[in-house]
């Protein structure tokens, strides 16, 4: 069957319709003319595979991955580059549009020069298939593993490693499976230094393996973290030093920071630079600032020039880590473990009253006790920073009321990939 594509979605995938529904076509670009086989119809929507391309957009590229249309990692590397970073602001128009009834200003995305190599964290399935072992991600939908050996979004010292690895495990007795070693993280930092992070669904007896990654190059700390859930979240987790250093510094422009194994840190240290200038400038001249979400400090600090700051995060390795950070950067500030709306909410009531607000929420966004206690405290600005635009733009639905937007800034942390992160200014409307 015949369709012609009228957009990309959020997802990455080719819109079309076919007898007034939704038709998502994976890796199809607007403006082409494609032969598909309809493969899933639900109720509101088919999912569709492209046979042939009858007519090609000019903004396709040859990916330059081999194991592109299989692994699931990325999902626009066979559009060129610039028009990706148009695609990502279009999303954010759309966002603010569909969810928030406004259509404010937004800037062109920030991109990188080099779109390629930048992820510095990756967390790989480990199985064993036909007695061999494998390290990879599971495809789309599936629990079939694609191998990975030279991902073209990773760091390239993280590539070399997991051949290494991988090699390593084939020659190592060892139980590998879901009960057994199932995932391996590994994190680095510009100098290379890797944090390599073993998850095993029980203890298992790990010193052979151990001694053996901690002869490879860069290695600096190896941890185990026992996960025996069905969820892959590893929130509630502990995770256990094994070898070397207990923990892993990320230098972004003059500021150091510490981060332990299960702590965020942003996976594009070339895109966070840019990042963290961009919101030091929107601070301004701030006095009391709030950085909520703060994993390990790294935006407050950033920001900081003496200013009244205090941080709020769930996760207590995270805040044990901005603790740390303070003394590495001098820095005078406070951090709490808890939940953003709770601790704002007693904080509003003991009469903290921030001139700045930052927020950097996971994918869900703010929930109704942040929502309540902006609108409630009414700090002079809010930075929200978001990886998610539906759920920014819902969140600004319920900020406008009482805040402008002054500016959008969208930026490139994941090319190659649909996702998109957004800086938004808010300025309260009335004194
Ligand atoms: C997108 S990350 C941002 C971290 C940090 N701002 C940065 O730039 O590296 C979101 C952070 O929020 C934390 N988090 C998730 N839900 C939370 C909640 N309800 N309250 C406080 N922190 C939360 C996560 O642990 C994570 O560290």
């Amino acid at each position: 069957m015949k369709l012609t594509i009228k957009s990309i979605d959020i997802n990455g995938n080719g819109i079309a319709y076919y007898k007034k529904k939704v038709v998502f076509v994976k890796g199809a670009l607007p403006g082409e003319i494609v032969d598909v086989d309809l493969e899933i119809e639900k109720e509101n929507y088919y999912q569709a595979s492209i046979k042939s391309i009858i007519k090609k957009s000019n903004s396709r590229v040859k990916p330059k991955c081999d194991i592109y249309s299989k692994c699931g990692g990325c999902s626009l590397m066979h559009l060129v580059y610039g028009e990706q970073l148009k695609y990502k602001s279009d999303r954010v128009k759309e966002a603010f549009s569909k969810y928030a009834s406004i259509s404010p200003k937004v800037n062109k995305t920030i991109g990188m020069e080099l779109p390629y190599n930048y992820r510095n964290k990756v967390q790989l399935v480990v199985k064993k298939l036909k007695n061999k072992v494998v390290l990879g991600l599971y495809e789309e939908g599936s629990h079939f593993v694609t191998e990975m050996d030279n991902c073209l979004i990773q760091d390239k010292a993280i590539n070399n490693s997991l051949v290494e690895i991988k090699n390593l495990l084939n020659n190592i007795k060892l139980d590998i499976s879901s009960k057994g070693l199932h995932k391996i993280m590994i994190r680095t930092n510009k100098e290379n230094e890797q944090q390599i992070t073993l998850i095993t669904g029980k203890k298992m007896k790990l010193d052979y393996l151990v001694n053996r990654l901690s002869e490879l190059k860069n290695v600096t700390g190896i941890f185990s973290i026992i996960n025996n859930k069905k969820s892959g979240n590893l929130y509630d987790c502990k995770s256990i030093k094994l070898f070397g250093k207990s923990r892993l510094i990320k230098k972004i422009s003059s500021k150091s920071y510490y981060v332990r194994p299960l702590d965020f840190f942003q996976l594009n240290d070339i895109q966070t630079e840019k990042l963290y200038n961009y919101i030091k400038k929107l601070a301004g001249d701030s006095k009391r600032i709030v950085d909520c979400y703060a994993g390990v400090g790294s935006i407050g600090q950033y920001v900081y020039s003496g200013q009244d700051l205090r941080g709020i995060e769930i996760v207590e390795s995270a805040v044990e880590s901005a603790k740390d950070n303070c003394k590495l950067n001098k820095i005078d500030a406070e951090y709490v473990v808890g939940s953003v709306g709770q601790v704002l909410k007693r904080w509003a009531k003991s009469g903290y009253r921030p001139d700045l607000m930052i927020f950097d929420p996971p994918r869900i966004g703010l929930d109704k006790d942040s929502i309540n206690t902006i609108l409630k405290v009414k700090p002079k600005s809010v930075i929200y920073v978001s990886c998610n635009p539906s759920t920014l733009a819902k969140d600004i639905n319920l900020l406008k009321q009482k805040y402008k937007i002054e500016s959008v800034q969208p930026f490139d942390m994941f090319p190659q990939t649909s996702h998109v992160e957004t800086v938004v200014r808010l300025q309260r409307q009335n004194p």
